[in-house]
């Protein structure tokens, strides 16, 4: 590892591969894990598919898709209302699903999951309810610069709501490339901070943050911690006990789950204390016309019928990437990324945001050239069956501390393959000809 950076100018070069692809057999046990996703199998502009885009979406395994259909050819009937069988069988396999995902992350209680749309409501659940319950003014919430979007404003949106101020934890500048700035998290940790939200990895950067410590310094100072899964879910073994999180949020599409469902976990003394987020049914346990009781939860923060069809279809996602292995995954994924920032910085000009090539990286891989637009990039690219995504992605405030307007990514999954990275890189190649004219 550790190939210098090639200066403008150098002659492109695909340095020679360690041998990568048996690695990348023998990591999953000699399983051919293409074969799983039936999305892979295209040719796209008429050239293979060589799908990068797995920070946006993962693609699904066949079991995750027949488990939905199947639920809905057999199963379907709504939770926790009927007497009948079929709505009984639901409710089971919904229940099944929560306890399975509990299990996923190694919560204590499948009550400690409440299942939401996704990463993005769960972070709004926390900031709406606990935010608004537990914030007042003078109160600081501390974030990171490097969060997405979804970590960020619902924050805002609190802070405006109750007073409380915002803070934040710099990232690093052009040395390291987004990277938290650790020696000043002590510093900014004082009283007034109630809550410390953090995204475990970066969807821009790659970078892998110490969850565990982040945590156990919030937590010696009974700072509730608040983590944005989003990109480790599917990546990484989580365990929320041994992270020691209060709040745990995360996505079932970037999981080789179904969209529209994902999961908040949640130490269950806090979410028994927090107040709803949205009323409805299925989520009171008495109702008068002036005034409401509660249930407990997971229950209190489920309104309206649950999407009880896709959890479902999570439940299998969680089987099957414990079936791959999760440790498996993320050195897999990570040897990806490793191989690629090797391989993209042959080329001349490049800036490759996040981890140094040789330190610990996830699957996410962040590059801009300064004369050729991230757009144009990932049209090129698409061009030959590659799919990448190009622009600030969901991370404007980062982008500007970093002096970009945004950034192509590659991000890559348990199917992709080092052959798939010389893909890419004569790809980019042959997009800097066309822009540079040489
Ligand atoms: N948050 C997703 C991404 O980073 C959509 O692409």
């Amino acid at each position: 590892m550790g190939a210098p950076f090639a200066k403008p100018g150098q002659t492109p070069m695909v340095t020679a591969l360690p041998p990568w692809r048996s690695l990348f057999t023998s990591m999953f046990n000699g399983r051919d894990l293409r074969s799983d996703f039936p999305t892979l199998h295209q040719q796209v502009h008429g050239k293979p598919l060589v799908y990068l885009d797995n920070a946006a979406t993962a693609q699904k395994p066949q079991v995750v898709i027949d488990a939905l259909s199947r639920f809905y050819e057999r199963d379907n009937s709504n939770v926790h209302r009927g007497l009948h069988a079929l709505s009984m069988r639901a409710t089971d396999a919904y229940e099944g699903a929560r306890s399975r995902v509990a299990k996923f992350v190694n919560a204590a209680d499948p009550a400690e999951i409440v299942f939401t749309r996704g990463t993005t409501e769960s972070i709004n659940l926390v900031a709406a309810s606990w935010g608004a319950a537990n914030l007042k003014p003078g109160d600081v919430i501390l974030l990171t610069e490097m969060e997405h979007h979804s970590n960020l404003v619902p924050w805002q949106l609190v802070a405006a709501r109750t007073g409380a101020k915002l803070r934040y934890l710099p990232v690093l500048g052009a040395d390291v490339e987004g990277g938290l700035d650790l020696a000043q998290l002590d510093a900014l940790l004082t009283p007034e901070v109630k809550v410390f939200a953090f995204t475990h990895v970066s969807n821009t950067t790659g970078t892998i943050n110490p969850v565990a410590d982040l945590c156990a310094k919030a937590r010696a100072r009974g700072i509730v911690t608040v983590i944005d899964g989003a990109q480790s879910i599917g990546h990484l073994p989580v365990d929320v006990r041994a992270v020691g999180c209060d709040f745990y949020a995360f996505s079932g599409h970037k999981m080789a789950g179904v969209t529209g469902i994902g999961a908040l976990y949640g130490r269950r003394a806090l979410l028994d204390a927090m107040p709803p987020y949205q009323g409805g049914g299925g989520m009171i346990s008495n109702v008068e016309f002036f005034e409401s009781r509660w249930k407990p939860s997971p229950e209190r923060f489920e309104a309206g019928t649950p999407n009880f069809g896709d959890a479902v279809a999570l439940g299998v996602a969680c089987d099957y990437l414990d079936g791959v292995g999760r440790d498996a995954i993320a050195q897999h994924d990570a040897e990806l990324g490793g191989l690629a920032c090797e391989k993209l910085a042959t080329l001349p000009g490049i800036r490759l945001l996040g981890p140094r090539p040789g330190a610990p990286r996830s699957g996410v891989v962040s590059f801009a050239f300064a004369d050729v637009h991230a757009h144009d990039v990932v049209t090129f690219a698409d061009e030959d069956g590659i799919a990448l995504r190009g622009g600030h992605h969901c991370n404007q405030p980062l982008m500007r501390k970093l002096g970009l307007t945004g950034t192509t990514r590659a991000s890559f999954y348990i199917y992709n393959t080092p052959e798939e990275i010389d893909v890419l890189v004569s790809s980019l190649q042959r997009t800097l000809k066309f822009f540079r004219g040489a």
